[in-house]
């Protein structure tokens, strides 16, 4: 794929996992200079993976940062137009209790976005949700049946959000958006079968723990929403990029029945009938 020229310099956290991989990829083939954090700059095979990306040799930094640490991530973030903050702490030991990684996973977002505030170049975090935070069964994150992954997604999206137009320390504005992901799956550019398509697959490999995750989606959606990984990180590089104008939405209205009689060919014509009528438009006889 030919390389698009862009100035931005984006930061993403979590640069190896499974969405941030084919993140950065993206980003690196649209001419943005990435800030990745992984959480081990020693670990060779996630390190070599991603400086094996193209544009990586010129356009690509890695940075060492631990949600358990967050004050690492700022090093990652400064200069940074954009940070995509996809990390989320998972559970690594069996000694890591439920409390320990929701409470890492706020004071993560939390501190991410105070480096923001910290850092005028950001103009925005585009923080990776789950839809499990939109559960009506999960209002909070918590619910009698919730694990701590959809507790930890909600409270931290929760928090990510309180930062939205919270003023930085040039006195603009940082902007927060959060981008609810369904079950992730379609293809991967690692090596092994990443937790979420396994989820996707459960029936297929035949594998009842994943299968169980599968029911609980379904236990809280009704539903199991599902999103191509090209789809999402597409999504998220469009969050990542200004918009010149406003695009404007009517479906809110049409969904609840209303119907426009008059279309944009229909509004001109009328307005310069009516120009005419009251003589403020001259007929050019053309
Ligand atoms: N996959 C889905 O279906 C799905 C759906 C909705 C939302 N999401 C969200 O998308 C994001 C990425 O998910 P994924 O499927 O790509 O999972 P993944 O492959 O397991 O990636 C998780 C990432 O989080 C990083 N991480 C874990 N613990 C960390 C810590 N203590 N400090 C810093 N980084 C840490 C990992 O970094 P290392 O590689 O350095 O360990 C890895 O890059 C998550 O926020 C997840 O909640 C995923």
């Amino acid at each position: 794929m030919e390389k698009q020229e862009t100035s931005k310099i984006c930061c993403v956290t979590g640069g190896s996992g499974y969405l941030g991989y084919w993140l950065v990829k993206k980003l690196l083939e649209k001419g943005y200079t990435v800030h990745a954090t992984i959480r081990n700059l020693d670990d060779e095979s996630k390190v070599g993976f991603l400086k094996s990306l193209p544009g990586a040799a010129t356009n690509l930094v890695l940075f060492q940062s631990d949600i358990y640490n967050p004050h690492e991530f700022k090093h990652a973030i400064q200069g940074c137009e954009f940070v995509f903050h996809v990390a989320t702490p998972m559970q690594t030991t069996d000694t890591q209790s439920s409390q320990e990684i929701i409470k890492a996973a706020i004071s993560g977002v939390r501190s991410i976005a105070e480096s923001c505030l910290q850092s005028p170049a950001v103009k925005r975090i585009i923080y990776t949700a789950s839809v499990l935070g939109a559960s009506p069964l999960t209002k909070d994150g918590f619910n009698v049946n919730s694990c701590t992954y959809t507790v930890s997604k909600t409270l931290a999206e929760k928090e990510a959000l309180r930062y939205n137009g919270e003023a930085n320390t040039n006195g603009g504005k940082l902007e927060v958006l959060s981008l609810a992901c369904g079950l992730v799956g379609g293809e991967t550019l690692l090596s092994f079968v990443p937790s979420s398509m396994a989820v996707m697959i459960s029936q297929l490999i035949g594998n009842l723990s994943t299968f169980v995750a599968l029911e609980y989606m379904e236990q809280l959606l009704g539903s199991i929403p599902i999103v191509h990984i090209d789809d999402v990180c597409e999504a998220h590089v469009l969050m990542g990029e200004e918009k010149e104008g406003i695009a404007w939405d009517k479906s809110k209205l049409v969904k609840m029945g209303f119907v426009y009689k008059y279309d944009m060919e229909n509004i001109l014509d009328d307005s310069v009938k009516c120009g005419r009528r009251l003589a403020v438009v001259v007929s050019l006889n053309c």
